[in-house]
């Protein structure tokens, strides 16, 4: 990034300041912060991060007939196979360099009782996942929401793909924060098998969540193309913070979790490098700011 202010221009953090929207290239601002500062950090990461992804072919890995160390299934030697897993290593190790450091500063950020939630989908969670066991702990994984929709276009040569995944890690297991009575409900799928106080009362929503994307024509539509719902950042922000707490996202875009905190009466820290998202952040989030 260019012509981003330098972190030291940037408006300053304090835990009894303002919310601030912040217009850096995240990793020299989260610097400037200090240690276990947040209760929670959400952020929806964009996989392109600029860089080329180097995805070699399997031929150029394949081992002369018999140069491998065995040759099984279709002929292929074990090499083939362990050459064919490096080239994907490329892409992740790209996806590691950027991500990886950013990650690294989300854990020093969390309070004691903080929480992560990692947005991402398909494509990278199984990498993401991975490495947040290595760097929170694998006894501090919570959940893996998945966030499922419905809409767009439906492939017919695959299942069509309607869902994300939200990998849920906590500073320390033994003292996260976590209020399932402040989520909202869901109805029952069979309500006619619960009591009727039961039914009415609806279920706590499971690690499977329905949520319609923002509509196009919808009172929420900010314009910012990959805007997630308000309906899932409520969720999130209701039960992993309370009331007064600090909220951090610094992959802001349309600033969702900044309005959800507003309008839930959390205090915010929302950085983005992109100055069309920083416009728009301090439009939506002019009541709080
Ligand atoms: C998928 S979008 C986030 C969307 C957001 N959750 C919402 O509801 O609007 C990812 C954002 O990360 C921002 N971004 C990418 N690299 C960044 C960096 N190094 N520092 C700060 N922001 C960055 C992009 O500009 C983009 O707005």
């Amino acid at each position: 990034m260019t012509d981003l202010p330098a972190p030291s221009s940037s408006p300053g953090w304090s835990a009894d300041g303002a919310n601030l929207v912040v217009h850096a290239d995240n990793a020299a601002f989260l610097a400037t912060l200090p240690d276990e500062s947040f209760t929670l950090v959400y952020v929806d990461p964009p996989f392109n991060t600029g860089r080329v992804q180097r995805r070699q072919q399997m031929r150029t890995n394949r081992a002369e007939a018999g140069a491998g160390d065995r040759v099984g299934f279709k002929g292929l030697s074990y090499s083939t196979v362990k050459g064919t897993l490096a080239s994907y290593d490329d892409a992740f190790e790209d996806y590691w360099d950027f991500l990886f450091p950013r990650l690294v500063e989300a854990w020093r950020l969390l309070s004691d009782d903080g929480t992560l939630y990692l947005h991402l989908d398909y494509r990278e969670v199984h990498y993401a996942k991975v490495m947040l066991d290595a760097l929170f702990g694998r006894e501090s994984f919570l959940n893996e929401i998945i966030w499922a929709y419905d809409y767009g276009a439906r492939a017919r040569r695959k299942w069509p793909t309607k869902h994300d995944n939200i990998l849920v890690y906590v500073k320390n297991p033994a003292t996260y924060h976590f209020d399932s009575a402040e989520v909202d409900r869901e109805p029952y799928m069979a309500p006619g098998l619960v009591t009727a106080e039961k039914a009415e009362r609806g279920k706590l929503p499971t690690d499977v969540w329905w949520h319609t994307i923002v509509s196009p024509t919808g009172k929420e539509k900010t314009g910012y193309p990959t805007q997630k719902p308000e309906g899932l950042l409520r969720r999130i922000v209701a039960a992993s913070s309370r009331e007064g707490d600090w909220v951090l996202d610094f992959f802001a875009g349309s600033g969702t979790l900044g309005a959800v905190s507003g309008k839930l009466g959390r205090r915010f820290v929302c950085v983005d490098s992109n100055p069309q998202a920083v416009a728009v952040m301090r439009a939506r989030l002019a009541p709080w700011l």
